[in-house]
């Protein structure tokens, strides 16, 4: 009962031993939103500067991104707050926006800026485990009451009657197999996967940072050691962390697994042993044992002609 004990504490210790990296994973920031942060005020400063005195609202003026991030492209549009909520955009670069959109706060004029980060996408937008299909997208919203003004803070956007639609124009092939997923980055750096709208097509109610995402190949399992080195970094909440808990929980299993397999196999040497002691200690006192198990038989045992039993081997073939 002692080793029952002493297993079972066991199984305890080595359950919560895989269950705290998983928490750790869950409540880990991502390491990048705030460079991803600093970029998105950095490209508002450079997206309002297309405006010109008077822009024309509805209009998109495509701006210009210093030389050290060649490879993002942005852009600004000016509308009324009324405008927006009442016609929509019907297409400003990928993004539909349908009418019912609102802001909060309410600003009388708004400036939606666009931001296609091409090859830096996987520089500021990574979700480990998940390799992007497209370009990072981002989709943001400021006060258009001082056009010269940095260091704007968002606004909010919602979609109150249908969606916003991201179509993305080239999406890589996934490969064999992996189903390609939305990624949405919200602006506190979180990052939510989901299924697509449509065809090459995602959908927000929301503003913040878009992209195709699948699965990457998943690397060829570690071996089980006591001391696994924690998961990388992640940034990625809900599915990520859920393969995280879908891992752990498989590895704590076979794990759990094994060790009962062993404490099994164990008990049943010592068992074995233990009766075939009694038996050896019987036949030498010359005690008449009756029928007794030996193993897993019945075997007659020390009977009147002193015939020993014939312990074959503690297993059977
Ligand atoms: C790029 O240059 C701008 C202005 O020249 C600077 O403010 C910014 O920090 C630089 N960004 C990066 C990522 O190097
Ligand atoms: C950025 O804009 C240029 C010129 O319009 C275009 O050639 C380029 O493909 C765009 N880059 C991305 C990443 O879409
Ligand atoms: C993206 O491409 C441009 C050239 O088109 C290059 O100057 C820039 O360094 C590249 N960015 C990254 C992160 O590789
Ligand atoms: C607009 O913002 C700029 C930069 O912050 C500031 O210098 C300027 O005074 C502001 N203009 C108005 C009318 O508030
Ligand atoms: C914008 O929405 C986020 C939650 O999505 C909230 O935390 C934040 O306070 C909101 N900001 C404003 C100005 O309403």
């Amino acid at each position: 009962m002692g080793l029952l004990l002493r297993s079972l504490s066991m199984l305890v210790i080595l359950v919560w031993f895989f269950r705290l990296p998983v928490l750790r994973a869950q409540s880990i920031i991502a390491p990048s939103a705030r460079s991803a942060h600093d970029l998105d005020v950095l490209l508002q400063d450079y997206a309002y500067r297309a405006f010109g005195r008077h822009p024309k609202t509805g209009t998109p003026f495509d701006g210009k991104v210093p030389s050290n991030l060649t490879g993002i492209n942005i852009s600004a549009m000016r509308l009324r707050s009324g405008s927006l909520y009442r016609k929509g955009v019907p297409m400003y670069k990928e993004f539909v926006i349908p009418m019912g959109v609102s802001e909060k706060p309410y600003v009388e004029r708004l400036v939606l800026v666009y931001q296609n980060l091409g090859n830096w996408s996987m520089r500021y937008y990574t979700v480990p485990g998940y390799t992007h299909l497209t370009p990072v997208l981002g989709l943001l919203a400021y006060s258009a009451s001082n056009l010269s003004a940095t260091l704007l803070p968002e606004l909010n956007i919602t979609a109150t009657r249908t969606p916003i639609l991201i179509k993305f124009p080239d999406v890589q092939s996934a490969p064999n197999g992996a189903v390609a997923k939305c990624a949405w980055f919200d602006l506190k750096g979180l990052v939510n996967i989901n299924n697509l709208a449509s065809v090459n097509t995602c959908s927000t109610i929301q503003q913040g940072h878009f992209s195709i995402v699948v699965e990457s190949i998943a690397p060829s399992p570690a071996p089980i050691s006591p001391t696994p080195s924690g998961p990388p970094v992640v940034e990625g909440k809900k599915n990520s962390s859920k393969v995280g808990i879908v891992v752990g929980s498989v590895l704590g299993g076979l794990v759990l697994l094994a060790l009962l397999a062993f404490l099994v196999l164990w008990a049943q040497k010592y068992k074995n042993r233990k009766k075939m002691q009694q038996m050896e200690r019987a036949a030498d006192v010359g005690e008449a044992l009756h029928m007794t198990m030996v193993g897993n038989t019945k075997a007659p045992a020390a009977t009147v002609t002193r015939t020993q039993p014939v312990l074959e081997s503690e297993y059977a073939p």
